[in-house]
């Protein structure tokens, strides 16, 4: 066989084997793996941003699958108002509730950790984030407001996530447990005008992958798994916007999270037509992909125009 012929084969079984993973993963993985994270007694999945869009879905769900949730949220009456819309989802499950807002400078992270340290946490998603959507120039935002995106979208999830590491450390001793980031396309497509959302999403798409090495480094073969989740666009509260095949309601994407949930993967697309989206998009060349970005950013600001005009 001569070198050509090797290379182009081997390119070929490159691109059947990615093909069929593709076709594995979107069409044919089981749809309970997350079952791995439900032992023990009484398995609590914490899910933070829980009372709208994703994170309110992903709680709804994992409840009635059975597990007792956690939910965070900065506002009370609506916090509240999420508890009791859950706890109507099922008879015999726990709906606890932590109230802080994540942007805040003075967060106490360890009392936060204290007050749910013996429960047996299994899922800790980490979720909350979010942008302002006004077309400021960069100089145009304070400093506080700069912090604040920074803080929800990366510090939040660092820091809670560190406070309740030695707990969750301890219950992966007897039985797995699964810690999920949600990030954003914007960590890998600068689109204009929300820079340090993009990049507080950067930091939080490569901390699970450093933290997974680092649980190994330690602890050789760990029970406790970190996961980093790719989001495309969601119909939320936040991106009020028509659903399409590429931009699912919140209610439908949290299944497709549900359903990725245990599969071992450190970083996964969890829904098809994202996926296929992203394919397109990072097939572009730079000038098409600039201009893409650019109607990206004017589609975002009307939503927030249409958002600001609802509150
Ligand atoms: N939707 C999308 O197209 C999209 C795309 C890529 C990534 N994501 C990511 O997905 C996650 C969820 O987004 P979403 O679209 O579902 O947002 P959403 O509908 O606005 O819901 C966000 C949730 O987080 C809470 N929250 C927001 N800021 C908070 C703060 N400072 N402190 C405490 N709670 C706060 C909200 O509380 P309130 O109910 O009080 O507002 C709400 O419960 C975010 O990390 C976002 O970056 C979303």
């Amino acid at each position: 066989m001569g070198l050509f012929t090797l290379i182009g084969t081997a390119i070929f079984l490159y691109y059947i084997l990615k093909l069929a993973d593709f076709v594995r993963f979107y069409f044919f993985r089981p749809s309970d793996e997350y079952k791995k994270y439900q032992q023990g007694p009484q398995p609590y999945a914490l899910i933070t941003g829980a009372t709208d869009g994703i994170g309110k879905s992903l709680a709804k769900n994992l409840y009635q699958k059975g597990f007792n949730v956690i939910i965070h949220g900065r506002n009370e009456k609506k916090l509240m108002a999420t508890v009791e819309e859950i706890k109507a989802l099922r008879e015999d499950g726990t709906v606890e509730s932590f109230l802080v807002d994540a942007t805040s400078s003075s967060i106490d992270f360890a009392g936060i950790a204290k007050r749910f340290n013996d429960l047996n946490i299994t899922l800790f998603i980490n979720n909350v984030g979010g942008t302002y959507l006004e077309a400021k120039r960069f100089e145009e935002w304070s400093e506080g407001d700069h912090l604040a995106v920074i803080r929800g979208n990366a510090l939040f999830p660092t820091f809670l996530t560190r406070a309740f590491l030695p707990s969750l450390r301890k219950t992966s001793l007897s039985h797995p447990v699964l810690v999920v980031f949600n990030g954003s396309f914007s960590a890998e497509l600068a689109i204009p005008r929300i820079p340090l959302y993009t990049a507080s999403k950067a930091f939080i798409q490569r901390l699970p992958s450093s933290l997974r090495a680092d649980e190994r480094f330690i602890a050789g073969e760990s029970n406790i798994e970190f996961m980093y989740v790719h989001t495309g666009t969601v119909q939320s509260n936040n991106i009020i916007a028509s659903t399409t095949f590429a931009r699912p309601t919140s209610d439908e994407y949290a299944t497709h999270i549900v359903k990725a949930l245990g599969g071992g993967r450190v970083e996964v697309v969890p829904y098809v037509g994202h996926q296929i989206g992203l394919m397109f998009i990072r097939a572009l060349p730079e000038l098409l992909l600039q201009r893409f970005l650019k109607e990206e950013a004017k589609g975002l600001f009307i939503i927030g125009t249409k958002k600001s005009k609802k509150e």
